[in-house]
């Protein structure tokens, strides 16, 4: 099997997604692009990509087949994952959906795809970047709000990077040429390699809100179906009435983990309709003002209350943030 098209090396770039995104219409499709340094690294979420010279791993695909927008990303994903697992067999790393490459509770490789070309509405040509933390020492995390981890942390090895980037190349192809012409078994490989499927987990959705839930299966479009809690007041301890629906008075978690109730909706035990302002005459705290733990523990004006935990809803989500910081999953056994 030869390596990619075409595999274009740079001593520095400003980011190996930007050149793919200046250049993909001069470029053949299956051009991995890889650089020794990044001055401006771009990271998900309009973020900072920390990229310093000959360190860590900084690649591109330039991919011009989309048939499956949302599993474009995992090319790069799975090739990464198979190179590391090449270079540190022993190590139990794994895809925490949808595309980054954790070792337990820390981010090893990071993975942002980005639209190229836009054709009668239809993206047509995708970079796919893919930042693998090689040789990066502990202090060098410092700076990252996040926990992260590199080869070197957890092997005490320092590697090669150009043996790592021939490599990278070599199964960034495969998987390229998978997922044009065995897609099933593409997404089998994908889906057998996301280890957080039967987890509890919170997600922080496109909107910024978390939803808490047990991970319960990857649906056939990449979606990540999560059992949601549908938390309810206890109306002995409030000493109020909801008449309005489970959906109206869901709680609202915030990015704290904080779950707040949401008021806005709410009906008085006789079926009224009640504004803000009426909720606050009958002892009702302001719409969001109760804060509530993860377990649905909080207080309403000084009584500690505890939402019961009605039955559940399950949602699909297709992109966000997952979240295990405060499960106590036992990695060794994922694998
Ligand atoms: C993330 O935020 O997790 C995604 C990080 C992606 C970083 C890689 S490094 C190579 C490519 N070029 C970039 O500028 N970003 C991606």
């Amino acid at each position: 099997m030869s390596d990619c098209s075409e595999i274009l090396f740079f001593e520095e770039l400003d980011s190996t997604n930007l050149y793919l995104k200046q250049n993909y219409q001069h470029l053949a499709d299956n051009t991995l692009v890889i650089a020794g340094m990044q001055s401006a690294g771009r990271g998900r979420l309009g973020r900072k990509w920390v990229s310093p010279a000959n360190c860590n791993i900084y690649a591109s695909l330039l991919v011009k087949n989309v048939h499956d927008l949302n599993l474009v990303g995992a090319i790069v994903g799975l090739a990464g994952l198979a190179t590391v697992k090449e270079f540190a067999p022993k190590l139990k790393a794994y895809i925490k959906w949808p595309n980054d490459i954790y070792v337990g509770k820390a981010k090893l490789a990071g993975i942002l795809s980005e639209s190229c070309e836009l054709k009668q509405g239809k993206i047509t040509a995708v970079a796919c970047g893919i930042g693998i933390n090689i040789n990066s020492a502990e202090d060098d995390f410092k700076s990252i709000n996040q926990a992260a981890t590199s080869l070197f942390c957890e092997t005490k090895i320092k590697f090669n990077l150009d043996f790592f980037r021939k490599r990278l190349a070599f199964f960034t192809n495969r998987y390229y040429i998978m997922y044009l012409n065995n897609y099933s078994l593409f997404f089998r490989e994908w889906v057998t390699a996301n280890k957080l499927i039967g987890q509890e987990l919170s997600l922080i959705g496109a909107d910024g809100v978390t939803h808490f839930g047990k991970a319960i299966a990857i649906a056939p479009d990449g979606g990540l179906v999560l059992r949601e809690k549908k938390l309810m007041a206890d109306e002995s301890a409030v000493e109020l009435n909801f008449s309005s629906s489970a959906s109206e008075n869901s709680p609202i978690v915030s990015e704290a983990g904080q779950i707040s109730k949401k008021y806005s909706d709410s009906k008085s035990p006789e079926g009224i309709d009640v504004g803000e302002d009426e909720l606050q005459k009958i002892g009702m705290p302001e719409s969001g003002s109760e804060k509530y733990d993860s377990n649905g523990r909080g207080e309403v004006n000084s009584q500690e209350v505890t939402l019961l935990e009605e039955d559940s809803v399950e949602n699909i989500y297709y992109c966000g943030d997952v979240s295990v910081d405060k499960s106590s999953i036992d990695f060794d056994k994922l694998f």
